[in-house]
């Protein structure tokens, strides 16, 4: 992969975008490569991932503006389309995947982060929907989820406008999780993973299908949603081992993943 890396870390896996003299804008050799080191995760292994940039300055400046300067309508379109697929890639991912996002969060860069599960930035992040002011729509899903996220209106407000927010605003709106020092990041990131690594993942799977598919449902449909996930982890190694842990007083010895 040229402008994606993959390390692991135990359980964690962390992927970076690294094309930090572009600030990490994503192009179709960016996407490829994401869309690669996604599909090379062992979901035997990895429990967690992180998904960050390259750099001090920038998580992702968003698509790539050269790329999508001269694209034809079909051409755009067909561009949106590999974004977006990757990006739900992401979103339906079976493990969870935290946004590190450590610096610009532009255009397709907070669309990015939108697709992942929880966001956490440093102090000097800046998230926002430039494209109106470049003379397009956000096009790798920002009409869509910044909405869902922090509401219609505050969306509307953000991509009508241009208006770029920083990382006070962005967490005062529910956009990011947490804020930290940039040194921070990183670390408190790969806590959180490891938090979620040691729980039976199974059940966090399940969990997050659960939650996603849930929200595009209504509350009838969503509530049949659970039950059949919930249904889904008993009789696991790792129900088993959980419950037995409790009602034997002691710490579970290892979830299995089974
Ligand atoms: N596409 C291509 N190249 C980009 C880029 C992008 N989105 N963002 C930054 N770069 C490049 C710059 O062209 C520059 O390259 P050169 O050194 O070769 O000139 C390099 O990265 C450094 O950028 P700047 O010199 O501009 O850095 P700065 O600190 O002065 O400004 C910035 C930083 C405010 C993020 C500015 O780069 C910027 O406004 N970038 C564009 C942000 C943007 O509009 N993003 C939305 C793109 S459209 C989109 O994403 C559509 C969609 O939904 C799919």
């Amino acid at each position: 992969m040229e402008f994606v890396t993959y390390e692991t870390e135990g359980a964690v896996g962390i992927i970076t975008i690294n094309r930090p003299k572009a600030l990490n804008a994503l192009n179709s050799q960016v996407l490829d490569d994401l869309n690669e080191a996604f599909d090379s995760v062992d979901l035997g292994e990895i429990r967690a991932l992180i998904l960050t940039g390259a750099g001090e300055k920038s998580f992702v400046a968003g698509a790539d503006i050269g790329e999508m300067s001269s694209l034809t309508k079909a051409e755009g379109e067909a561009f949106g389309k590999k974004g977006n697929d990757i990006f739900r890639k992401i979103e339906t991912f079976p493990i969870p995947v935290i946004a590190a996002i450590n610096g610009f969060a532009l255009g397709g860069g907070c669309e990015i982060a939108m697709s992942c599960d929880i966001r956490l930035c440093s102090e000097n992040a800046v998230f926002g929907q430039p494209e109106v002011g470049l003379g397009i729509t956000p096009g790798f899903g920002g009409t869509q989820r910044l909405a869902r996220i922090v509401g219609v209106g505050r969306a509307k407000e953000m991509i009508y406008g241009a208006r770029n927010i920083k990382a006070d605003d962005a967490y005062r709106i529910g956009l990011v999780n947490h804020v930290y020092p940039l040194e921070e990041l990183i670390p408190a990131a790969k806590k959180m993973a490891a938090g979620i690594a040691k729980n039976a993942p199974i059940a966090v799977r399940n969990c997050k299908k659960a939650i996603n598919e849930g929200l595009q449902v209504d509350m009838d449909q969503a509530i049949v949603i659970e039950e059949k996930l919930f249904g889904d982890c008993f009789e696991s190694y790792d129900q088993k081992e959980g419950m037995a842990a409790f009602l034997e007083k002691r710490k579970v010895e290892a979830f299995l993943n089974k």
